[in-house]
C-alpha cells in the first residue's frame, strides 16, 4: 500500500519512520517532508494547507491511506475532503478538530459531559474581560481562542500581564481572527501529563502517557515554547490512568458520539495533576510533538495495521502492545528560539546511530549538500532504554555529537521521573 504523510516536522518524522516498518507499507510519500524524512520516504513540495492540491497527489498516485500530522490541515477540514473524494484518511473531521481548533469550543464539550477542567469565562469584548480579571486577580490563564501556532497562551502571574495579554488578542489582534474570542482560566497548579489515544466511536485505546518539557530553560524557566523534550512512561504519575480514562477519555468519547458526531482519529489530552485529581489543559487531535517521538518507539503493533483498522470501524479489535522500556527525546533548537530562529547554520550529524537511538529532523534543509537550520526546534534525539535514567544518558549522549552553532537544549529533560 502506498501511504502519504502530512507535513514535514519531527512529529511526522516520527510517523514516517514507524509507517515504513510495516510489512504492507510498499512505499511512502511525505508533504512536504524534510531532508531525515528524505532517508524513509519521497518528499513531495505540497504545503500542509495545500487540501485540494493534496487530494489530487493521493488520486493521482493511488494512495491507500494519507495520515494527517498537525493541526492546521485538520481543522481546515482535510479529512472532509479527502473523505468527499473516497480517499482514505486517518484524523479527526473539521467539525471534530474543533475541539483544537477552538479553546471555547473544547471548554463548552467539556462542561456538557462533565469533564474536569479549569473554571472559565469567555469575552469578545475587552472591557468586560478586564473588568473580569479585575475581580479575579492573578494568577490567571489566558487563551486566544482559534490557532495562534502555540503561542496563544499567556500564564499571568501578575494582573498587568493578564491585561497585556487581553489587550494583545481583542485589541491589537496579534493573532488576527484567533484572538477575536479569548478564553480567560482559573490558574491550575500541579504537574502536567499528556495522554495520547487511538478513538473511533466509543472505542478509546489510551498509548502509554508521556510528559512534555515547555518552557525554554532548565527548571522549566524562560517563554513556553513548542516543547523541549519528552519522556514516556511517567511512573511517578501513573496512578492516575484508570480515573483519567473513567472521567475524561470515556465520558468525552461517548458525549460526542451521543451528540450525533463520533470523534474518529488520534485525541491528544493535557492533563494538570494535584491531589485533587486530573483536570484537562487542552485538546488537541493529532499527535503531539515531540511526545509521538517517544511514545511510538514504544509501540510493538504495527501503526499501518492499527490506522487502517480505525478508518474500518474495527479499532474495537485491536489491542495495543508495548516494549518494557522508556524512552526519552530531547529536542536541539537554533539560536535565538522561542524567538526568530537563526537559519541556515551548519548542522553536523554523527555518521551512524546506536540500535535503539533515532535522531529526529525538523527545522532542517538543505543548502546544496550541506544540511542547515531553518526552525526553531531543529531536530530531536530519542533514545530507549530499561529505565528512564538509562534513556537519558543514551540520549544526551546522541545530543553531545551532534553540532550547529548556537545549539540550545535542555540538560533535565525526565529529570522529575528519576
Ligand atoms: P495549552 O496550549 O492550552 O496547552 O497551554 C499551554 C501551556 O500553558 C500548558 O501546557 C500549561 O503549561 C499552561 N496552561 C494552560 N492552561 C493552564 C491552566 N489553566 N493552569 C495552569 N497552566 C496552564
Ligand atoms: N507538545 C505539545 C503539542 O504537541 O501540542
Amino acid at each position: 500500500m502506498k501511504i502519504l504523510v502530512v507535513g514535514g516536522g519531527g512529529r511526522e518524522h516520527t510517523l514516517v519512520w514507524k509507517l515504513n516498518q510495516s510489512p504492507i507499507a510498499e512505499k511512502i510519500f511525505c508533504a512536504p517532508g524534510n531532508p531525515g524524512i528524505a532517508d524513509l520516504a519521497e518528499c513531495v513540495p505540497l504545503k500542509v494547507n495545500q487540501l485540494e492540491e493534496l487530494a489530487n497527489f493521493a488520486e493521482s498516485q493511488q494512495i491507500g491511506l494519507t495520515v494527517v500530522g498537525p493541526e492546521e490541515p485538520l481543522v481546515l477540514g482535510i479529512v472532509d475532503e479527502f473523505k468527499r473524494r473516497g480517499l482514505k484518511v486517518y484524523g479527526p473531521d473539521r467539525q471534530s478538530a474543533l475541539l483544537e481548533g477552538s479553546k471555547a469550543h473544547a471548554k463548552a464539550v467539556m462542561e456538557r459531559h462533565g469533564i474536569p477542567t479549569a473554571k472559565f469565562q469567555e469575552f469578545t469584548h475587552f472591557g468586560e474581560a478586564l473588568e473580569y480579571i479585575r475581580e479575579k486577580g492573578a494568577p490567571l490563564v489566558i487563551k486566544a481562542d482559534g490557532l495562534a501556532a502555540g503561542k496563544g497562551v499567556t500564564v499571568a502571574d501578575t494582573l498587568e500581564e493578564a491585561e497585556a495579554a487581553l489587550d494583545d488578542s481583542l485589541r491589537q489582534s496579534v493573532f488576527g481572527e484567533a484572538g477575536q474570542k479569548v478564553v480567560v482560566e482559573e490558574f491550575l497548579q500541579g504537574e502536567e501529563m499528556t495522554v495520547l489515544a487511538f478513538v473511533d466511536g466509543e472505542t478509546v485505546l489510551p498509548l502509554v502517557p508521556s510528559q512534555d518539557h515547555k518552557p525554554i530553560f532548565d527548571g522549566d524557566r524562560g517563554p513556553n515554547t513548542g516543547g523541549m523534550g519528552a519522556y514516556s512512561p511517567v511512573p511517578h504519575l501513573e496512578q492516575w490512568l484508570p480515573e483519567i480514562h473513567r472521567q475524561i477519555l470515556k465520558p468525552l468519547a461517548k458525549g460526542l458520539v451521543a451528540e450525533g458526531h463520533p470523534f474518529r482519529g488520534l485525541l491528544y489530552t493535557g492533563l494538570m495533576l494535584d491531589e485533587s485529581g486530573p483536570k484537562v489543559v487542552e485538546f488537541n487531535v493529532r499527535f503531539g510533538d515531540p511526545e509521538a517521538q517517544v511514545v511510538l518507539p514504544l509501540l510493538e503493533n504495527d501503526l499501518l495495521e492499527i490506522l487502517l483498522a480505525s478508518c474500518d470501524g474495527r479499532l474495537a479489535e485491536m489491542e495495543l502492545k508495548w516494549k518494557a522500556q522508556a524512552s526519552v527525546c530531547v529536542i536541539a533548537a537554533a539560536p535565538g528560539y522561542p524567538g526568530p530562529p537563526t537559519k541556515g547554520l551548519a548542522i553536523e550529524l554523527p555518521e551512524n546511530s546506536e540500535i535503539g537511538t533515532q535522531i529526529f529532523q525538523a527545522g532542517t534543509r538543505l543548502q546544496e549538500e550541506t544540511l542547515v537550520t531553518s526552525g526553531g526546534r531543529v531536530l530531536g534525539v530519542t533514545a530507549q532504554a530499561e529505565d528512564i535514567e538509562q534513556a537519558r544518558n543514551r540520549a544526551y549522549k546522541l545530543m553531545k555529537e551532534i553540532k550547529f552553532k548556537g545549539k540550545q537544549y535542555r540538560t533535565d529533560i525526565g529529570a522529575k521521573a528519576l
